[in-house]
């Protein structure tokens, strides 16, 4: 049997209403994205959404229209994909890591150490915000980082490109900092058939400029207000967005029967299946176990069709692109530990439950070989 990690899901309606896009001749931010936009934001609870070309291109944008440059400082998680990071770089700040709790997110406590430690050297940067990552679909403790924040004057940002309609609380992801931005990569929870990002905010100046910025910095066809930057989405993949966030939660539905499935059929085994929080109503982007034998484990899953991943093998703040360019970084003993042991099953909205049992009997097999 083969199972892969992820798969796309793809209906006969999404191949027709793009063919249709084909023949109407008008393929940039038209009225397909114009509907997404509003759509989206809908579904989210804020009062705009801007597409963008992808999910980095999203952060890039809203760090651009929050002020942030060259000489500040932004808190972010080093365990997440390298692209929440880069986006920091570019506008011309230095990325600050942050450990993990047992969610895997940000973890609150080692935010306030920071900040308290960095309050007390005058050549530390100016920390202008926070991005939390709900990573893998998991929200962040958002009412602790919300409120670290306020005390110490900082922004929130939310990276919610692996978390699409998963909610803190009750409130959607992307509804709680001052923005939230959303990958569409073919492996996330809502697709477009190739790259494609979003930014959510009901700041109405945030709106404006990322709106301005991602089309050469146009007020008009051909007044440029700002200098701007080519990071537009399109109409064939924004046909296919509409569809695909009408099944969003059918989606997110799936995915949290597959990951109740995994947690019964492994039970008993020595993995440790994810943490859910109370608080936290997650969409399970990736499932992920631990185990300290889990290179072993991979490659026996390989062996049987079995496709992990591991997101991510290496933590960002001991990236060589970040060490070079930022020097030694503090140890993270928590993302260091869990980089060891982290193992991405196969999960997507139509995987059968014959297949997620064939991968736990695999996992089972795994560990009762002597
Ligand atoms: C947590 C996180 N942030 C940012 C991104 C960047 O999104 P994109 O690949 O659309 O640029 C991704 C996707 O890879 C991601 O998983």
């Amino acid at each position: 049997m083969n199972v892969p990690l992820s798969k796309p899901y793809v209906s006969q309606e999404m191949k027709t209403r793009v063919l249709e896009v084909i023949d109407s001749g008008q393929y940039i931010l038209g009225k397909n994205c114009k509907e997404f936009e509003k759509e989206f934001a809908q579904y989210v609870g804020t009062k705009h959404s801007v597409l963008t070309s992808s999910g980095t291109a999203a952060l890039f944008l809203c760090l651009k229209a929050l002020g942030v440059g060259p000489g500040d400082a932004v808190l972010v998680p080093s365990l997440t994909a390298f692209p929440t990071v880069e986006p920091v770089y570019h506008v011309g700040a230095n990325p600050v890591f942050i450990d993990i709790d047992q969610t895997f997110t940000m973890d609150p406590g080692h935010i306030e150490k920071v900040l308290k430690e960095r309050s007390k050297d005058p050549k530390a940067g100016k920390v202008k915000g926070i991005i939390p990552v709900h990573l893998y679909g998991h929200p962040a403790n958002m009412d602790a980082i919300l409120d670290i924040a306020k005390r110490y004057g900082l922004f929130v940002l939310e990276d919610c490109c692996q978390a699409h309609g998963a909610r803190y609380k009750g409130k959607r992801v992307g509804s709680m900092g001052v923005a939230g931005c959303f990958s569409f990569y073919p492996s996330k929870n809502l697709t477009v058939f190739g790259d494609g990002g979003n930014l959510v905010t009901s700041d109405d100046k945030i709106s404006q400029y990322c709106r301005m910025l991602r089309d050469h910095g146009r007020k008009e066809k051909y007044e440029h207000e700002l200098v701007g930057y080519n990071l537009r989405f399109n109409e064939i993949q924004a046909v296919v967005g509409r569809l695909q966030l009408q099944k969003l939660d059918w989606f997110n539905d799936s995915r949290r029967q597959v990951a109740r499935w995994y947690a019964e059929g492994l039970k008993g085994l020595p993995v440790v299946t994810p943490a859910a929080e109370d608080w936290a109503e997650a969409v399970f982007h990736l499932y992920v176990i631990q185990t300290s034998q889990r290179n072993e484990l991979a490659d026996y899953l390989k062996g049987k069709g079995v496709q992990t991943g591991i997101h991510y093998p290496i933590p960002n703040h001991l990236q060589p692109g970040v060490v070079n360019t930022s020097g030694a970084q503090p140890q993270l003993e928590r993302t260091e530990e869990a980089v060891r042991k982290i193992l991405s099953l196969p999960i997507y909205p139509e995987l059968e439950k014959e297949k997620v049992d064939y991968v736990c009997a695999s996992v089972g097999e795994f560990f009762s070989r002597g």
